[in-house]
């Protein structure tokens, strides 16, 4: 059943791949982002990348008046919700920055979703919630108990949801926890371009093998793990981008969390020489003391999603690191290339 969907954050990283894989599916869609982390290129690649045109208002989600026009003009059915502000570290030193983007994005769409009568929903949620993890893999019955005020600002939004949803029956909503999100558009058109020197691995590593920054720093080689680095769940873009999809179209009355993951690990140094072969570039590297807030391991138990969903994460650690390098080396500065 083809849909008219509101992707807020489309944008961005998650978002843009998401699109395309609407439209590929034969939605209609609809993007707002204020291009805060992301580049207009990114919603042109969009269009270009799922044929078909896309609209696009460049607004702040927390600005209501703008995002009630958005649904005056039209025939939003469903939304899904990446709008954000995503960096772990960056919420340490600005907390306030990232409650007042993220609560309030959040309670402004949920406000004006409401006024509209559109109680479809599907909401980023992030793994980040575990914070660190009694139990491996992690269902989603596990006990949350986010470490940083990124992942408390998740909680608090998935405690949103939970609650809208108890108190008007119509809301139909997905929490979707992702797990470690790499990769790109197997084109090569489309991928994560995070301003500034990336804070998450995979990017940095790409980079590095790009030649635009110097040494990888690993934070730590003696977790107790295989080899002493910490080891994630990484999950292919495409693989999350279609959970949103299976997400759609099984959405149930009330609220409901589901893992994004594919159940298996990889640690920081099986990364790095997989980079090192696929790209055919030398990595420099130095273990350097852990990073503050870091956890071991973290792992998903995807099997509600793979039950309830019908959905599987099917693309392997090689296809992750080789559609971000393909992406890396035809993009080597990102979407500002050109
Ligand atoms: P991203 O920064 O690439 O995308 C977020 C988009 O939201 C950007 O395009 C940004 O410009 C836009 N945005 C931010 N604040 C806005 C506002 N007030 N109004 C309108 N637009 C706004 O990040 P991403 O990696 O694509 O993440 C998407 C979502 O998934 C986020 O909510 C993030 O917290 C969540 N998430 C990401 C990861 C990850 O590792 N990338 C993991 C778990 C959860
Ligand atoms: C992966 C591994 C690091 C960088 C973060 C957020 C989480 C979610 C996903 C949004 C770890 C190691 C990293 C580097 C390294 N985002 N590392 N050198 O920390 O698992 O999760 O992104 O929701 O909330 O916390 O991902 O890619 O930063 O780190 O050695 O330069 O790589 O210690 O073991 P992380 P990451």
């Amino acid at each position: 059943m083809s849909r008219t969907i509101l992707v807020t954050g489309g944008a961005g990283y998650i978002g843009s791949h998401t699109a395309v894989s609407l439209l590929e599916q034969g939605h209609s869609i609809v993007i707002v982002d204020n291009l805060c982390n992301s580049s207009s290129k990114a919603v042109e690649r969009v269009a270009e990348l799922g044929g078909r045109d896309v609209a696009f208002v460049q607004a702040d989600v927390t600005d209501k008046e703008a995002l009630s026009q958005v649904f005056d003009n039209h025939p939003i059915e469903a939304v899904i919700h990446f709008a954000g502000l995503k960096a772990v570290g960056e919420s340490v030193e600005q907390p306030l920055r990232y409650y007042r983007t993220n609560l309030e994005t959040t309670m402004v769409l949920l406000d004006v979703m409401q006024e509209h009568r559109v109680w479809d929903l599907v909401f980023s949620s992030s793994a980040t919630v575990y914070g660190d993890p009694r139990v491996l893999p992690i269902p989603e019955s596990a006990p949350t108990g986010p470490t940083n005020p990124y992942g408390r600002t998740k909680l608090m939004i998935e405690d949103i949801c939970r609650d809208v949803a108890a108190a008007e029956p119509n809301w139909r909503i997905a929490i979707l926890r992702y797990f470690n999100p790499v990769g790109a558009h197997p084109s090569g058109d489309l991928g994560e371009d995070p301003t500034g020197p990336p804070n998450n691995l995979v990017p940095f590593v790409m980079q590095a093998a790009v030649g635009r920054r110097g040494s990888v720093s690993v934070f730590g080689d003696d977790y107790d793990t295989p080899d002493g680095t910490g080891v994630r769940d990484y999950i292919h873009v495409i693989d999350l981008a279609l959970g949103h999809l299976a997400a759609l179209s099984h959405l149930d009355n009330g609220c409901r969390e589901f893992n994004l993951g594919t159940g298996s690990g990889a640690s920081v140094l099986e990364i790095l020489s997989a980079t090192e072969r696929i790209s055919g570039k030398k990595l420099n590297y130095e273990i350097v003391s852990r990073r503050e807030g870091d956890i071991a391991i973290s792992l998903a138990d995807p099997s509600r999603a793979n039950t309830e969903l019908d959905w599987r994460a099917e693309r392997a650690l090689e296809t992750m690191l080789r559609d971000a390098w393909n992406w890396q080396n035809k993009n080597p500065n990102g979407f500002d290339q050109d």
